[in-house]
């Protein structure tokens, strides 16, 4: 019986899993810790609406826990040492250095996560991975802990998250299935994939909950969004097909998705795929297979990125395009600036790659984002190092305002496809427009007649 259960790591996933954990499970203690201060600040602070990442309903699971048995702090070590059941966490981005540059996850960070653990541990523990990883890193972590522990003993679990977000409350209260990889050949391995079984029991229907060996689970991950993001890369490359013909990829898509087999889900075209999951896990897919020398398996998994890296930067082009081959010293609205709507998260967001092609054209670019912080903006943009600082500080504004965003644009372009664009005053957005007034809508998202109605020149994908 698992009485208390620490996180490492305070974020996207460590954060609202934690959560549901200690409301389903009251009886069992959950510490999440974190290194980042500010961020465990905000996730204790006296306002629950400023805890540090947006989720629908996630506001209300910590105001019921928190306190209760869920607890936010910077003590690793204190947790670590009472825990029975530890989780990790933490981010695992692609490698921006050495081998494996720009493929390889950077596992710097489970390997500290891994040191700490055996450094402080005093009894037994299981440890469950729950960052996504490549296939192995379990084998990975049990030899550190095995190798420079205390003779405690440990037990690795791989329990992949299959959250998404903006909808990982719900995710989290009624997944599709909950998958627990571990030793499935000893006894000890066999009861630590039961105590965890035990913890999501309280929720999820036992017929949900798959058990599997260690490294079916850890590829299961990457393979599950592997063939997501390969959905949202097929449609794309048919958006463009869609633009030269007089076909329109929404009709495609709804046609080919009622085939029960196709399915309707995930066949939405949009300006391309973002997040924190997707590229990183196809690469990771990809520098696997290369490492095994399977080439054509490696060729096939990356075109799903090549095809997501042509439709973003062709959403650039077709917009520099039909303004008259410039946008030089032009103001340019950016609606939306998450990877998707519902979410504060921008990581690997389409918005960014659209801007910096455009900066680079000398665009001016206005943003508005409902949830997203300015200096998240600032931050994502000089993370690709295109340019200064400073030139990204003078060519971009960041507004709390739509209405101001737009004023005195020439055109504006649809990035995110938050609920509430819809709803804008669009006649008063065309009256304080450049005219002609552009509208390029990466998300398929606005009602394009009507907008063509008040004046508009309306672009979408795939029409
Ligand atoms: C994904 C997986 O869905 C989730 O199971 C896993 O745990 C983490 O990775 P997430 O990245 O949060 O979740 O969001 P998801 O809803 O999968 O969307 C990813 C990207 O694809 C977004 O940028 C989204 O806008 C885009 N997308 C999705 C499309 O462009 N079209 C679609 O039809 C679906
Ligand atoms: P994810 O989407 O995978 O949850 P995030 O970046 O949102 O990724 O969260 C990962 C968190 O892990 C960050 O808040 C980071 O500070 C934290 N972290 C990274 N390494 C450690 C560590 N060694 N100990 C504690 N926290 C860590």
């Amino acid at each position: 019986m698992i009485n208390k259960i620490c996180c490492i790591g305070a974020g996207y996933v460590g954060g609202p899993t934690m959560a549901v954990i200690a409301q389903k499970c009251p009886e069992i203690q959950v510490t999440v810790v974190d290194i980042n201060e500010t961020r465990i600040a905000r996730w204790n602070d006296e306002d629950v609406n400023n805890i540090p990442i947006y989720e629908p309903g996630l506001v209300d699971v910590v105001r019921e826990t928190r306190g209760r048995n869920l607890f936010f702090s910077t003590e690793v070590d204190k947790a670590i040492e009472e825990a029975e059941m530890i989780f990790i966490s933490v981010n695992t981005p692609t490698k921006t250095y050495g081998v494996g540059k720009g493929m390889a996850a950077d596992l710097k960070y489970i390997e500290l996560c891994a040191r700490q653990i055996a450094r402080v541990a005093k009894t037994d523990k299981i440890v469950v991975e729950k960052s996504t990883l490549p296939v192995r890193t379990a084998r990975a972590i049990k030899d550190i802990l095995d190798n420079t522990g205390n003779g405690v003993k440990y037990q690795i679990l791989s329990n992949p998250e299959f959250l998404a977000e903006g909808t990982a409350v719900e995710d989290l209260h009624a997944p599709d299935r909950v998958l627990i990889g571990g030793d499935t050949q000893t006894e000890e391995g066999r009861n630590a994939m039961q105590a965890l079984v035990d913890v999501y029991a309280h929720w999820v229907p036992k017929g949900q909950i798959l058990t599997t060996n260690v490294w079916s689970s850890e590829l299961s991950k990457l393979t599950a969004n592997a063939f997501l993001a390969q959905r949202v890369s097929s449609i794309n490359s048919l958006s463009e097909l869609c633009e030269v013909t007089e076909a329109d990829v929404d009709e495609v898509a709804k046609a080919i998705g009622m085939d029960s087999r196709i399915g309707p889900k995930f066949l939405k075209s949009s300006v391309g795929f973002g997040g924190s999951c997707f590229q990183k896990d196809i690469l990771n897919l990809v520098y696997i297979a290369k490492s095994y020398g399977l080439d054509e398996v490696a060729d096939y998994w990356e075109q799903v990125i090549i095809m997501n890296d042509h439709q973003k930067a062709r959403f650039a082009s077709k917009l520099i395009s039909t303004l008259y081959n410039t946008v030089s010293g032009k103001k340019i609205a950016f609606l939306g600036w998450a990877f998707k709507k519902d979410t504060n998260d921008t990581r690997e967001s389409a918005a960014i790659y659209v801007a910096d092609i455009l900066l680079s054209e000398q665009a001016k670019l206005s943003v508005y984002d409902p949830k997203v912080q300015e200096h998240q903006i600032y931050f994502d943009l000089d993370y690709l190092a295109t340019r200064s600082e400073e030139e990204n500080k003078n060519g971009v504004t960041v507004t709390n305002d739509p209405y101001e965003s737009c004023k005195d644009a020439h055109a504006i372009a649809v990035l995110t496809e938050w609920d509430e664009f819809k709803d804008l005053d669009w006649q008063r957005i065309y009256d304080n427009m450049l005219k002609p007034a552009f509208v390029f809508d990466g998300r398929r998202l606005l009602d394009g007649d009507q907008l063509k109605n008040i004046g508009f020149s309306y672009h979408t994908i795939g029409k």
